[in-house]
């Protein structure tokens, strides 16, 4: 039973089976809305695209679309997909991109999350802040920590069975570790039936207060533009939407 850190973005096995594991994407049409409705964003920077399902829903909508992630796993995925040749896909993170200047950057479901130290966080707000033009946006959620949704991950309430394109059926589920202070280390096994096998995807997440996640805003030159509900599970999370001055 192979523990893989990061394993569901990073292992080709389990990036495959992502999307058939979360195919409930109602979390991306806020996103979408504040992007284009609000803000008239032509061009965007996904920042930990994944297997890239917002990038190229953005860029099916006609927007010059540029996603970025270090996991080289979910962004083969992504370039398999349909209409991938649309979007301009980068292996690394934010701050290894080449200069470009975009309208919106995005980090979708949570990807904020993955930023465990400031200096982490710093870094991939700074490198946003300097893609952006002036008057751009940065759109992003977070899990709220007085949701303590960390109790909710156990096998009985996240358990879910898929049937996956070319392996047939595959469970998998949530389970927590440990939690330190801000900081929670989960587990998402993913057992394949056709071949037994099962793989243990471990990450860390660091649950941040709003006070300091709007701080670290203004620490890298953001003026906090709002901070809404999010709509797909209200009472759960932030929408943090900043702008360039
Ligand atoms: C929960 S997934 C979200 C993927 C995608 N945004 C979505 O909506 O499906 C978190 C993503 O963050 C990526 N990630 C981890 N560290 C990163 C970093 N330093 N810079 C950018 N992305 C990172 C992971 O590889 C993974 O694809």
């Amino acid at each position: 039973m192979p523990e893989i850190l990061d394993g569901e973005f990073r292992d080709p096995r389990l990036a495959a089976v992502y999307d058939a594991l979360d195919p409930d994407r109602t979390d991306l049409r806020q996103y979408q809305q504040i992007l284009l409705e609000e803000f008239g964003a032509s061009t965007v920077l996904d920042i930990g695209c994944g297997t890239g399902v917002f990038a190229l829903q953005l860029a099916a909508c006609g927007v010059t679309v540029h996603g970025v992630d270090p996991a080289e796993a979910s962004l083969k995925v992504a370039r398999s997909k349909p209409g991938a040749d649309a979007v301009t896909w980068h292996a690394g993170t934010a701050d290894t991109l080449p200069p470009l200047q975009v309208d919106a950057i995005t980090m979708t479901a949570n990807v904020a999350q993955v930023f465990i130290t400031d200096e982490d966080f710093d870094r991939v707000l700074s490198a946003g802040f300097s893609r952006l033009r002036p008057g751009g946006v940065l759109v992003f959620e977070a899990r709220r920590a007085e949701d303590r949704g960390w109790e909710r991950w156990t096998r009985e309430q996240t358990r879910k069975t898929v049937q996956a394109l070319d392996v047939g059926r595959v469970d998998s589920w949530n389970e927590l570790r440990a939690v330190d202070g801000e900081l929670t280390t989960h587990a998402v096994p993913v057992i394949f039936h056709h071949d037994g096998a099962r793989y243990d995807s471990v990450s860390t997440l660091r649950f941040r207060s709003r006070e300091a996640i709007e701080a670290a805003l203004e620490r890298t030159g953001f003026t906090v533009h709002d901070v809404r509900d999010t709509e797909y599970a209200p009472g759960r999370g932030w929408m943090y939407i900043a702008l360039v001055p």
